[in-house]
């Protein structure tokens, strides 16, 4: 068994995850980025192997049980898994069906959880859960499905830190706010100057904020911090409003 720590990181292909699995694999652990798209996994392993971290890119659907099983297989090791893979749709409450909130069930939550059981299944050693929430789950305009979604990541987070405590693991999760990645093409040039007009920063974060955020909850001496979730939304969540 190697001696070098292993982090498992899903949607690292892009966005967040990918600066996540970029700054886990700078913190010296072997990174395995899991993506629905493949190749832009294994660019992005590439890319943290250029720049001298060790790293490797699979093609993977996190709701797809045995694939995930395989894939931890794959693995020497598994030390710290991060659930950073998420979608995202943005749509009033009169006009979402059931499907919209299936869909958004089956990755944010479901697919979570198979990823979190798999690797707990695993982590001999005691290991960390590191689930990506979002400032959402306090409440949004224009996507309850997606709001709903995060809200049960937070739940799951905590009924995870209380199952998994006497393994040695711990689970947390960090809600990001408003972080500039692909996924915010969902929102149209209106609503993203309705997003920033509700930021105290008046800008959106990068995905770097919250690698450092994730890079906290997997540090060798914050093993003792479980079922927390950690804003990194700028302040967005503090309202900022008149105080009167
Ligand atoms: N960007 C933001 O403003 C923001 C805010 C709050 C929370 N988040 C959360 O952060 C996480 C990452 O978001 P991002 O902004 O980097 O999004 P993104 O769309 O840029 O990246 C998400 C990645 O997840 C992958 N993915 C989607 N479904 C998958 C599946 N079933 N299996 C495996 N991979 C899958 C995608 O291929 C993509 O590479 C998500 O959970 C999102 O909800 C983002």
């Amino acid at each position: 068994m190697t001696a070098q720590r292993v982090a498992f990181v899903t949607g690292g292909a892009q966005g967040i995850g990918r600066a996540i699995a970029a700054r886990l694999a700078e913190d010296g652990f072997h990174v395995m980025v899991a993506d629905l798209q493949a190749r832009a996994a294994e660019q992005a392993a590439n890319e943290i192997a250029a720049s001298g971290g060790k790293a490797e890119g699979i093609g993977l659907d996190i709701r797809d049980r045995a694939a995930v099983s395989a894939a931890f297989d794959r693995l020497p090791r598994i030390d710290v898994a991060v659930n950073n893979a998420g979608i995202f749709t943005d749509r009033p409450f009169f006009e979402l069906t059931e499907q919209d909130f299936d869909l958004a069930h089956q990755v944010n939550v479901v697919g979570l959880f198979i990823v979190a059981q798999e690797a707990a299944r695993r982590m001999e050693e005691g290991g960390r859960i590191i689930n990506i929430a979002s400032r959402a789950f306090l409440g949004a305009r224009g996507h309850a499905h997606y709001v709903a979604s995060k809200a049960a990541v937070v739940g799951l987070t905590r009924a995870m830190a209380i199952e998994l405590a006497a393994r040695g693991i711990s689970v947390n999760a960090v809600a990001p706010g408003l972080i500039d990645t692909p996924i915010l093409r969902a929102l149209s040039e209106e609503r993203m100057k309705y997003q920033l007009s509700l930021q105290p920063t008046g800008k959106a974060g990068q995905p770097e904020d919250i690698a450092n955020a994730v890079a906290f909850f997997a540090a060798p001496r914050t093993g003792f911090v479980t079922g927390q979730t950690l804003l990194v939304d700028g302040g967005k969540s503090l309202g900022g409003g008149m105080g009167l």
